[in-house]
C-alpha cells in the first residue's frame, strides 16, 4: 500500500495527514494557533515551527505507518501567510531529502474542494464553500475550478462571529447562533444578492443594532444569509448544468443551512452532500489527497498568492 504525508500550514493550523493512494484517511493530526488579538504572521509561524515535528510524529503513530511506506510528501504551497507557508515547505523538503521521498506543493483551496469530492463521492459538483473568511460558489469549468460567485465583503463565518462578538455570544459564534435561532421567530433583515455574489456586512450591522430578542435576530440572520446562499447555489446548478451540490467549509456544521440546501436540491432533482466536519476545516489530509492527485509532479518553494483558478486541473 502507498501512502502520502500531507503538511498543512497556510494560516492558523499546522496539520499532518496520512492518506492512502486509494483515498483512505489514516491520520489527520493538527495544532491550532489561537490568539485574542488576531494573527501576526511571524508569531503564527513560530507556533508552527514549534509544533510541526510533533504533529508529523503523531500522524505517523496514529496511522501506524513507517517512513518506508510513505511514497509521497505534499505541502500547502499557497495561498496563505508566507512565514507559515515556509514552515510547511521547509519541513516537507527536509523530510523528503532525509527519506528520499518526492515532494509536491499543492493549492490549499483546491485541496478543500477535492477532499470534499472524495468524502462525498461526488463526480462533478457545484461547490458551496462557506468558511470563516471565504464564501464562494465554485465549479469545474474546462480545465479549471471557476469561482461563479462569492462574498463581496466578509465570509459568512466571520460575519456570524462578528455578530456574536457584538452580542457577547463567545467565539466561535456560529454554533451558539444556531442554538438560539431554534427558539426565535422572524424579524425583517436586509437581503443582499447581487448577480451571483452576496454580501453580509450590511446585514450584520443591522442585526447588531436591532433591539428585538436575540433569539429572533439569530433566527432571521440565519434564514436570510442561508436563503441568499441557497439562491446563488441554485442558480449555479442551473447555469452550469450540474446535479450535485457539495457543501464544504466550517459553516457546513450548521443543520439549518444543510436542511435549506437539501430542500432546494430535492426540488430540482439534484443531490446534496456536506463534507464531514473533521475534513471541513484546515487539515493535512486534504493536502495529502491533493498531493496524490498530483503525483508525478515535484515542487519547491511557496506560492502565497496562487488563486483557485490558477491551478490547471489535470488529474
Ligand atoms: P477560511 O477557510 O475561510 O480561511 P476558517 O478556516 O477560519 O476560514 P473554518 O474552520 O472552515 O474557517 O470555519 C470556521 C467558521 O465556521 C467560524 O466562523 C464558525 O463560527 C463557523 N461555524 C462553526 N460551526 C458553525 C455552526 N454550527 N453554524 C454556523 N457557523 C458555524
Ligand atoms: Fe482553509
Amino acid at each position: 500500500m502507498k501512502y502520502c504525508l500531507g503538511i498543512e500550514g497556510t494560516a492558523h493550523t499546522i496539520g499532518a495527514g496520512i492518506v492512502s493512494f486509494e483515498g483512505k484517511v489514516l491520520a489527520n493530526e493538527k495544532a491550532v494557533y489561537t490568539s485574542e488579538t488576531g494573527m501576526i504572521p511571524t508569531a503564527v509561524a513560530e507556533h508552527h515551527k514549534k509544533h510541526v515535528d510533533e504533529v508529523v510524529a503523531r500522524a505517523l503513530k496514529t496511522a501506524k505507518v513507517g517512513w518506508q511506506e510513505i511514497s509521497l510528501i505534499s505541502y500547502s504551497a499557497g495561498p496563505g501567510l508566507a512565514p507559515c507557508l515556509h514552515v510547511a515547505n521547509n519541513k516537507a523538503q527536509e523530510l523528503g531529502k532525509e527519506h528520499g521521498i518526492p515532494v509536491v506543493g499543492v493549492n490549499h483551496c483546491v485541496a478543500h474542494l477535492t477532499i470534499g469530492q472524495l468524502a462525498t463521492t461526488m463526480k462533478d459538483p457545484v461547490f458551496l464553500y462557506v468558511a470563516g473568511a471565504n464564501t464562494q460558489v465554485i465549479c469545474l469549468a474546462g480545465e479549471r475550478f471557476r469561482i461563479f460567485g462569492e462574498t463581496l465583503d466578509i465570509g459568512l463565518g466571520n460575519a456570524l462571529d462578528k455578530f456574536g462578538r457584538e452580542k457577547g455570544l463567545g467565539f466561535p459564534a456560529g454554533p451558539k447562533i444556531e442554538e438560539l435561532a431554534k427558539k426565535g421567530k422572524w424579524v425583517e433583515l436586509p437581503y443582499s444578492v447581487k448577480g451571483m455574489d452576496v454580501s453580509f456586512s450590511g446585514i450584520v450591522t443591522k442585526a447588531t443594532r436591532m433591539q428585538e430578542k436575540v433569539e429572533d435576530v439569530c433566527f432571521s440572520l440565519q434564514e436570510t444569509c442561508f436563503a441568499m446562499l441557497a439562491e446563488v447555489a441554485e442558480r449555479a446548478l442551473a447555469h452550469a448544468e450540474r446535479s450535485e451540490l457539495c457543501l464544504i467549509g466550517g459553516v457546513g456544521a450548521n443543520k439549518r443551512l444543510c436542511k435549506m440546501l437539501e430542500t432546494m436540491c430535492k426540488a430540482r432533482g439534484a443531490t446534496f452532500a456536506v463534507v464531514p466536519l473533521d475534513l471541513a476545516g484546515d487539515q493535512g489530509a486534504m493536502i495529502a489527497w491533493q498531493g496524490i492527485l498530483e503525483k508525478g509532479k515535484t515542487s519547491e518553494g511557496i506560492r502565497p498568492y496562487e488563486r483557485t483558478d490558477d491551478v490547471v486541473v489535470d488529474w
